[in-house]
């Protein structure tokens, strides 16, 4: 079994949730952060050691990888509008902040590296998303995160790095007020009594799955042998922005007001993934409704 393990971008959203199912599961947690989204306050309270640094940095990337027996990769540039933005920005952290990263890895012979990506290098195939796609990425940040991929998959390829790559859907759950997604955005504006603004015009689809789901998804690859294999992490259901709102609506108890916006560039129109190979070789499944996994999120924004 692993024990140590280094979580980079542990103060982030995902990271947050992460680092908490790691120490209940009885693993020693470094977290690797410069906090340009993370929030401190998320660790508040949590036996782990905080390294603050930049991904980019070679000597505090190798000083965060010392010791450990494996790392989970989710320091990045996450947001797609703002990879079309400066997709300079989003290549240097999501390209060759992965390939430091790795490269200090290999060389501290790293058991496992997990690695965040997301449906994003897929772009314009048809859903549902599933492992034997060719990608085909229409936003840079697609592009970014294919690029992180190919190269976990080299380093195993060339020198037997310990690799898997997760694609996860559509995040929700705690600590993700900082956040862009949109079950976020959604529940800040039901909290301040805003209206929920749709991006075109709401039949697009996401699929939707907790955040704690997820997490133990990243455990389950952290202790198997699937190395150099890529898994598509999510529920397997389509859910349209308009339905969300209804869910939304249902569990806040609260009257909801929808306005319509323009689309966003790069946004994909219809978006779920087929799990079936997560389900077979890693032996997981997602057990938390999107009801149930909302409730808790409100809880979380409304305390
Ligand atoms: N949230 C989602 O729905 C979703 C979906 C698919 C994939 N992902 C991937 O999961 C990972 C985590 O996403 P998240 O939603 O928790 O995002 P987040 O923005 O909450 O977390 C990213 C963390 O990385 C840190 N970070 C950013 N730049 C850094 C740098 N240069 N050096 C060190 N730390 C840095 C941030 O401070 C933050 O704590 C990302 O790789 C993202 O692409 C997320």
């Amino acid at each position: 079994m692993m024990k140590k393990i280094c979580v980079t971008g542990g103060a982030g959203f995902i990271g947050a949730n992460l680092v908490r199912l790691l120490r209940q599961e009885g693993y020693a947690v470094r977290v690797l952060d410069n906090f340009a989204t993370g929030q401190r306050s998320y660790l508040d309270g949590l036996d782990i050691e905080l390294m603050e640094g930049d991904m980019m940095d070679e000597a505090v990337v190798a000083a965060a990888v010392a010791g450990m027996d494996g790392v989970v990769h989710l320091a990045a540039q996450t947001s797609v509008p703002d990879s079309v933005e400066d997709p300079f920005y989003d290549c240097r952290l999501n390209v060759l902040g992965t390939l430091n990263l790795l490269e200090a890895c290999r060389r501290a012979n790293i058991a496992r590296f997990v690695f965040a990506s997301s449906n994003a290098p897929l772009g314009r195939q048809r859903p549902p998303a599933h492992e034997e796609q060719a990608p085909l990425p229409i936003s840079p940040y697609g592009a970014s995160k294919l690029a992180g991929e190919g190269y976990c998959l080299a380093y195993h390829g060339t020198w037997g790095l310990g690799t898997i790559v997760l694609r996860f859907a559509n995040l929700y759950g705690p600590f993700s007020g900082h956040t862009k997604g949109v079950v976020a955005q959604f529940l800040k504006n039901i909290a301040a009594g805003r209206p929920l603004e749709i991006h075109g015009d709401g039949q697009q689809t996401r699929d939707f799955i907790y955040v704690v789901d997820l997490c133990r998804a990243i455990l389950l690859a952290l202790e198997s042998d699937l190395c150099g294999e890529l898994f598509q992490i999510a529920t397997g259901t389509e859910t349209s922005i308009l339905e969300l709102t209804e869910q939304i609506a249902e569990v806040t108890q609260q009257a909801v007001e929808r306005t319509y916006g323009e689309r966003r560039l790069g946004d994909i129109g219809q978006n779920y993934s087929a799990v079936s190979k997560a389900e077979k070789l890693l032996h997981w499944q997602p057990s938390t409704t999107l009801a149930d996994g909302l409730a808790q999120t409100w809880a979380w924004f409304s305390s």
